[in-house]
């Protein structure tokens, strides 16, 4: 069937622009997902607003609209990202409200006023009036006009909230404020990494499995052939007595950035990202159909016996399993997308979707490779080291894949535009179960 790029599994907009996922929340009963929404543009120019969306269950959806816009003098020149913090029964929004001056600026050192601003809710999509908490004057002298994405938690008895920066000498750091109230926002400290990067955006802190560990995109930390290797980086830091610490990159593929966790009330943290990144060098083929961008998929996170955090698909997602089929070494099938394959890896192996993409693991070092320029739109190969792959997932769409290896400790996300939904799979060195998926509920 010819491929109409619509996505089954991920969440996307139905016209208009999509990056971050903003204030991520368990609330009332349903999981709620706000983002960055340009509702009037498929490039992303026009209103930054926060589009939202929510659901009982992570499968089926709705989209309740553009909720909030910029419409106050604080964050005229966009409602930028947030996030979602549950107190009682009304759920906190904390978003950056950006300001460009007009006049001569670089918006960079002058003309841009970065505000933390607060608005809340009783329902997800009715807002209370917006109320200003922090303003350029409230960060440290030290810092650019960049400052943006607060994240907000309780910890110890106290609120605490991490903005991302950049100083004026051009380093990524992300500032900490603690709180009594939500409403009271004190400086605390300014955490750096020895990244090289001159600006950390949308900044996560939390405790996963005993360790402390700080979530960071970070711009301009130089490319190398396993690490780094997309436009902008996304990765954590682990926090040793407050010192931030041998970073990993969140995703080895072409299309992942700035992501948030949530903790939901069966005790599980999940996490999504933007399957896409700022800046890119490529031309998305959704545009000429009105839409651009979509989420990932949602994920748990926990910590492997390394230290090392994993994301799997959360299990809901197996809800949508049907037709299974047995796959072995050497085999080559027919199906159709959305598919999911879940097997072993037998030592060095090779998965093609053929004419699309191909998944490759020899010597040490792992390989998803786009076979045509058009697929890829014009994105060619993405890498990533690893000793040995013992365990692979791939949840592919109609127009993205997101491989998960080794319990996910090492994942690959990218968009991809295949023309037809039927396709072929070559597996060599490798065996497991093939499924095919039932799509999302959206409306
Ligand atoms: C990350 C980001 C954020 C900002 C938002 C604006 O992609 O640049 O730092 O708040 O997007 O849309």
């Amino acid at each position: 069937m010819k491929n109409d790029f619509r996505q089954k599994l991920h969440l996307e907009p139905l016209k208009g622009w999509l990056n971050d996922p903003n204030g991520l929340s368990f609330f009332n009963g349903e999981y709620h997902v706000y983002f960055q929404y340009s509702p009037d543009s498929a490039e992303g120019k026009g209103r930054k607003c926060w589009g939202h969306w929510c659901s009982p269950d992570l499968l089926n959806w709705k989209f309740t609209g553009t909720v909030l816009l910029p419409d106050t003098p604080e964050d005229r020149s966009g409602v930028y990202s947030g996030c979602g913090f549950v107190k009682d029964d009304t759920l906190y929004l904390f978003y950056t409200g950006n300001v460009k001056e007009e006049g001569n600026h670089d918006y960079i050192t002058s003309g841009r006023g970065a505000n933390v601003i607060l608005v809340t809710t009783g329902n997800g999509h009715d807002m209370s009036p917006k109320k200003v908490l922090l303003r350029n004057e409230d960060y440290p002298y030290y810092c650019s006009c960049h400052v943006r994405d607060p994240k907000v938690w309780e910890e110890d008895g106290k609120y605490h909230m991490v903005l991302g920066a950049r100083t004026l000498d051009s380093k990524g750091c992300v500032l900490y404020y603690v709180s009594d109230d939500l409403l009271n926002w004190k400086y605390d400290r300014t955490v750096y990494g020895e990244d090289g990067s001159y600006m950390w955006e949308c900044p996560d802190a939390f405790m996963l499995g005993g360790h402390s560990f700080l979530s960071i995109s970070p711009q301009g930390i130089p490319h190398e052939k396993y690490c780094f290797q997309n436009v902008y980086s996304s990765g954590y830091y682990e926090l040793e007595s407050g010192k931030a610490e041998n970073y990993r990159e969140w995703d080895k593929g072409f299309d992942f950035y700035a992501p948030q966790s949530f903790d939901v009330p069966d005790g599980r943290k999940l996490f999504i990202g933007w399957e896409g990144i700022g800046d890119i060098p490529y031309n998305n083929p959704t545009v000429e159909l009105g839409w651009q961008h979509c989420l990932t998929l949602p994920r748990e996170l926990t910590v492997n016996d390394k230290g090392n955090i994993c994301q799997v698909p959360v299990r809901e997602l197996e809800k949508l399993r049907f037709d299974s089929l047995k796959i072995n070494d050497g085999d080559i099938v027919s199906t159709e997308l959305p598919f999911e394959f879940a097997g072993n890896c037998l030592g060095d192996f090779s998965i093609k979707i053929m004419d699309i993409l191909e998944l490759e693991s020899a010597k040490g070092e792992t390989s998803l490779r786009f076979i045509s320029e058009s697929v890829g739109g014009g994105r060619n190969v993405r890498y990533a080291k690893m000793q040995v792959c013992n365990d692979i997932r791939i949840i592919a769409d109609t127009t993205s894949v997101e491989i998960y290896l080794n319990g996910g400790e090492t994942v690959f996300s990218s968009r991809m535009y295949p023309k037809d939904t039927q396709i072929r799979l070559c597996f060599t060195g490798a065996e497991g179960t093939l499924y095919r998926l039932y799509g999302l509920n959206m409306c």
